[in-house]
């Protein structure tokens, strides 16, 4: 048991099969180079607090560059028995600086080294989340120059519902990954507190300057009850939530677009290089990037699901359940960070099929609300003018034709007082052209929005 850093108690070995269960350094290895920062931080305070020399720490900061450069260069070497991350680098830094080495745990518990590890490695996590959902966010904006005025059908339970702008439903997109960006802050906030010196559940008796080393790491606050920040996964659980959101909000984006890209829809082009063939019908062109992005929100899903499931019920305060957080919270990122990494140039590639769209733009009467607005704003309250378009509807459907190619005198049976100034608001450019409430489709609220998005992503 001399290998083992708690193996003092213990007279007998670890069952091999208990050593391969318990491990987590095949996984919480990617940990390798937060353990370190926090090491680093925590020897510099032992030092000004007086519990170690400041030779001791020039010694321990050499020695643990030396091992994240191994780690780095693959030359370190990974043992089951040696359990997790924490225990390989401390184990190295014994063999190379022995008593000095021994020091470093000195009022540290791994329950609060991990936590502090996890802590660094979500702030850094959402960040790049961050960054990619901007890259995804000025693709859908980047968009907006070319495909100004192109006038695409909403649909509203999948039926045609109204005409709006293309660049309007690329901006419903950012307004998504701009609410996963708050949430985004939100959890970083929360992430951002030093739990380090919470030992292993009741703080130490040695003493310690926690807010010290909350400064050097950059934690804005150090956590107030040792019992309860030595367990707490709830930075975990909401970072991963909102990946689940964000993964929602792509799964939407990957629907639609799979949908659009069909020969029945006939709206987009999607770029080869981010399409894939089959092996067995020569002429498929698949959007199988769009379909696997659709398909990867389960698996953030359930992650999100696995770590709310692991964390009920468990009584304060360490318990090592909690080691199965990290392969859940990475698996998460992972796919999240892949998925947003092919969305944006996914986007960026894509073209509007304009004439494909255009010639099919009158079906659906598109136009109707318009044109029932058009008699509400001539004095005609909303219901009865509902009525009076819904019938006009079914003049155009019983007649296979357009809201617009009805004769007048079906207007004015309508409403007598009707001329044929009436024709200005039917048809998709007129619809679109009426709009003006503030957030809606209309040219000059669209044109606003792109204006103050691309003012926001500086592009
Ligand atoms: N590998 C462990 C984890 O990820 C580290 C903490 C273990 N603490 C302990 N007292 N066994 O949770």
């Amino acid at each position: 048991m001399a290998d083992k850093a708690w193996g003092g108690v213990f007279s007998e070995a670890t069952d091999a099969r208990v050593e391969a269960f318990t491990e987590s350094v095949s996984f919480d290895r990617r940990l390798y180079a937060h353990d370190i920062t926090a090491s680093v931080a925590h020897a510099q305070m032992l030092t000004s607090v007086g519990l170690i020399t400041n030779d001791e720490c020039r010694q321990i900061e050499q020695a643990l560059s030396n091992i994240r450069q191994e780690i780095e260069q693959g030359d370190f070497p990974f043992r089951t028995e040696l359990e997790d991350i924490h225990m390989h680098i401390e184990h190295a830094l014994i063999e190379r600086l022995g008593d000095v080495g021994r020091k470093l745990h000195t009022a540290r518990s791994r329950n609060d080294q991990v936590s502090t590890d996890l802590r660094l490695w979500v702030r850094d996590a959402i960040d790049t989340i961050d960054a990619r959902l901007v890259d995804l966010q000025r693709a859908f904006v980047e968009r907006c120059t070319a495909d100004e005025g192109v006038i695409l059908p909403a649909y509203t339970h999948m039926q045609r519902a109204q005409p709006v702008l293309a660049n309007h439903y690329w901006l419903a997109y950012c307004e998504k990954f701009e609410r996963d960006r708050g949430r985004l802050a939100g959890a970083r906030t929360r992430a951002n507190v030093l739990s380090l010196g919470a030992a292993a559940v009741a703080g130490t008796s040695l003493p310690i300057d926690r807010h010290d080393v909350a400064g050097r790491l950059g934690f804005e606050d150090v956590a107030a009850n040792s019992i309860d920040v030595s367990s707490d996964r709830d930075f975990v659980v909401e970072f991963a939530f909102v990946l689940a959101m964000i993964a929602e909000h792509l799964s939407t984006w990957a629907e639609e677009w799979v949908l659009w890209s069909t020969a029945e829809f006939d709206f987009l082009k999607l770029p080869q290089p981010f399409c894939t063939g089959s092996s067995i019908m020569p002429q498929k062109v698949n959007p199988d990037v769009l379909e696997l992005t659709r398909g990867k929100s389960a698996r953030v899903i359930g992650n999100l699901t696995s770590l709310l499931v692991l964390i009920k019920g468990l009584p304060l305060a360490y318990n090592r359940d909690l080691q199965e957080d990290k392969e859940r919270l990475f698996d998460s990122y992972d796919t999240v960070k892949a998925c947003l990494e092919l969305a944006a140039p996914l986007v960026a590639g894509t073209e509007l099929k304009r004439e494909q769209i255009a010639a099919r733009l009158d079906r659906g009467h598109l136009d109707a609300t318009t044109l029932m607005e058009y008699l509400i704003s001539r004095g005609m309250p909303q219901r009865t003018a509902h009525h009076a378009t819904g019938e006009l509807v079914r003049k155009a459907l019983d007649r296979g034709v357009r809201l617009a190619d009805l004769p007048l005198e079906d207007f004015k049976a309508a409403d007598k007082s009707l001329d044929k100034s009436v024709f200005e608001v039917l048809g998709p450019e007129h619809a679109v052209a009426a709009f003006v409430s503030y957030g809606s489709t209309g040219h000059e609220q669209v044109a606003a929005q792109v204006a103050r998005w691309k003012k926001q992503l500086g592009s």
